[in-house]
């Protein structure tokens, strides 16, 4: 009996891998339903958060929201614009939902991470190096402990989102979608020292995605 409840509240630290958790992928590779899928599943033995930036939680936040929503066309001022505020949303967002959450022992989901500012404002690879070492050389940067990368091809994306008729944000279309996928590609085959990513093919569907998440999850790190 004793035992039972020693091993009931010691369990969860011991099987969970990983604390900090961030999805990447494209627009409509299916982020925010996997870690909706991954939430529900921790969500039975452990506190587990879901997060996602932009936060439109402060300024910064609000008014990428509504740069991104607007239909202004991509330049390099509008990019250095939007990283710039990108990382005052993410450095509050590191110091008030994420740190204090992974303080109180909960598992935190974060969909999209400064991965997202590589891919979508580099402008080219030499752009996303320099934005990839502007985030692992900050010490006020949190490293998370693993990246699962929703890897699909624009074509297939834009389909899913043509069909859910979502409003096009300024990144929604095949153009800018195929560089920002090579952008990723670039990413998760040249930072595999900075930071562990877990390559996933969002070709699945829902339910396959999930377990694939969770089977690696699961995998001691
Ligand atoms: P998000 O709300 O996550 O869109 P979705 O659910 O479609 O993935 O993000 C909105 C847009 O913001 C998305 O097109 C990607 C873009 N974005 C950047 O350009 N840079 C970033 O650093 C982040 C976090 C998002």
């Amino acid at each position: 009996m004793r035992l039972a409840f020693l091993n009931k509240i010691l369990k969860p630290s011991f099987i969970v891998n990983y604390r900090f958790i961030v999805l990447e992928g494209i627009d409509g590779s299916g982020k925010s339903t996997l870690a909706e899928n991954i939430k529900k599943h921790f969500s039975k033995n452990h506190f587990c958060i879901k997060l996602s930036e932009p936060t439109e939680l402060n300024l910064w936040g609000r008014e990428l929201r509504k740069i991104l929503k607007s239909k202004a066309s991509l330049n390099e001022k509008l990019s250095l614009k939007l990283r710039r505020l990108f990382k005052k949303d993410r450095l509050w967002d590191i110091k008030n939902r994420i740190k204090p959450a992974l303080q109180e022992n909960k598992i935190v989901i974060l969909d999209r991470y400064y991965f997202s500012t590589a891919a979508y404002q580099g402008e080219n690879q030499k752009e996303a190096d320099e934005i990839m070492r502007e985030y692992t050389e900050d010490n006020r940067i949190l490293q998370p402990d693993c990246v699962l990368y929703l890897k699909i091809k624009p074509e297939y994306t834009l389909k899913r989102m043509a069909k859910r008729n979502e409003a096009e944000e300024i990144f929604e279309h095949k153009e800018a979608l195929q560089k920002i996928f090579e952008r990723y590609e670039y990413i998760v085959s040249n930072y595999a020292n900075e930071a562990k990513i877990i390559v996933l093919d969002a070709g699945l569907n829902e339910k396959e995605l999930a377990s694939a998440a969770l089977a690696a999850l699961n995998e001691k790190r």
